[in-house]
């Protein structure tokens, strides 16, 4: 059986959607929309769909969804983001604006939408992890310009930051982030220097790690949080583990924090209210059934 056959032997005739990407056996989200499917009682499935790196097979990808009347749509990671966009009927504009889909919607008239949730549950995981925070307050600062630091940045100027201080390891990548999501309203997107990141914590809301260190078998963001005002939040959008070496050392300052699997679990609310027309919230007890996943 080909993936297709499996998936479509799994399914059973119900409406579904799936991961896909290349790999896709360690993904979380069969887990994190298995558990809202059961919670709600819908009679719906969510699998995975490996789909190698290429043209052709992204293409099968699209002619699947688009003939299989139970497919509702699919969600997409590493390495589909990009180059699945031209092969969409639509790009929502801000998923346009990130300049990548994780999330396929199939439309009552067949037609097939890219959108991106991951701005989205990054707001939804802040807003949740410290209602009290607010965009306006004062200036944040986010390290790493890679595809997650993209729609972190414009999520955060769409909200009013007044301020954002962007930090990477390669400059040029900064620069190329700050040209793209820059306002005209004034407010500035200010590239500082990878060297300078923790002198430039002085009077922050915020902190974002969207760089990669800190994940298990990287080495950990080396960065000393002492000039970050007390009140200030620390997020890091790492999962694995969920408490970083940042995260520790914030806990430990006394900051509120939050971690990368707040973001995971609320950006699949988008698809999966889409696609089974349900409402849906995150709950620890999601949490914990995605953890042991
Ligand atoms: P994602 O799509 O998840 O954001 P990515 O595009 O590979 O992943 O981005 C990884 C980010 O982590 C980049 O900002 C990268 O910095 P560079 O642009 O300089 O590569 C950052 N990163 C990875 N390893 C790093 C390291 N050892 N030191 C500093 N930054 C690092």
């Amino acid at each position: 059986m080909n993936p297709y056959e499996t998936l479509l032997k799994e399914a059973g005739g119900r409406p579904f959607a799936a991961i896909v990407g290349w790999p896709v056996e360690h993904s979380r989200s069969p887990a994190l929309h298995g558990f809202w499917l059961k919670q709600n009682n819908v009679d719906g499935y969510y699998g995975r769909l490996p789909v190698e790196p290429n043209r052709e097979a992204l293409r099968d990808l699209v002619a699947f969804l688009r003939k299989t009347p139970n497919a509702r749509g699919c969600n997409l990671t590493l390495p589909h983001k990009i180059d699945i966009m031209p092969l969409l009927d639509r790009i929502h504009p801000a998923a346009a604006r990130i300049g990548a889909v994780n999330t396929v919607i199939k439309q009552p008239d067949g037609s097939l939408e890219g959108r991106n949730s991951d701005g989205f549950g990054f707001l939804a995981a802040l807003q949740e992890g410290a209602p009290g925070w607010r965009a306006a307050a004062g200036p944040v600062v986010v390290l790493g310009a890679g595809g997650a630091a993209r729609a972190v940045v414009s999520t955060l100027m769409d909200a009013g930051v007044p301020e954002l201080r962007l930090i990477n390891r390669t400059q040029s990548s900064a620069v190329d982030l700050g040209v793209a999501f820059t306002p005209t309203d004034g407010r500035r997107i200010a590239i500082e220097r990878w060297e300078d990141r923790s002198a430039m914590l002085e009077g922050a809301t915020l902190l974002v790690n969207t760089t990669s260190l800190g994940m298990t078998g990287k080495p950990a963001l080396d960065i000393d949080l002492a000039r970050l005002p007390h009140g200030a939040v620390v997020d890091d959008i790492v999962y694995i583990p969920l408490e970083t070496p940042l995260l520790a050392a914030a806990r430990a300052r006394g900051h509120r924090c939050i971690d990368g699997l707040g973001m995971l679990l609320h950006q699949g609310r988008m698809g999966f209210e889409a696609w089974f027309g349900k409402k849906v919230a995150v709950s620890a007890e999601q949490r914990k059934v995605v953890l042991a996943a």
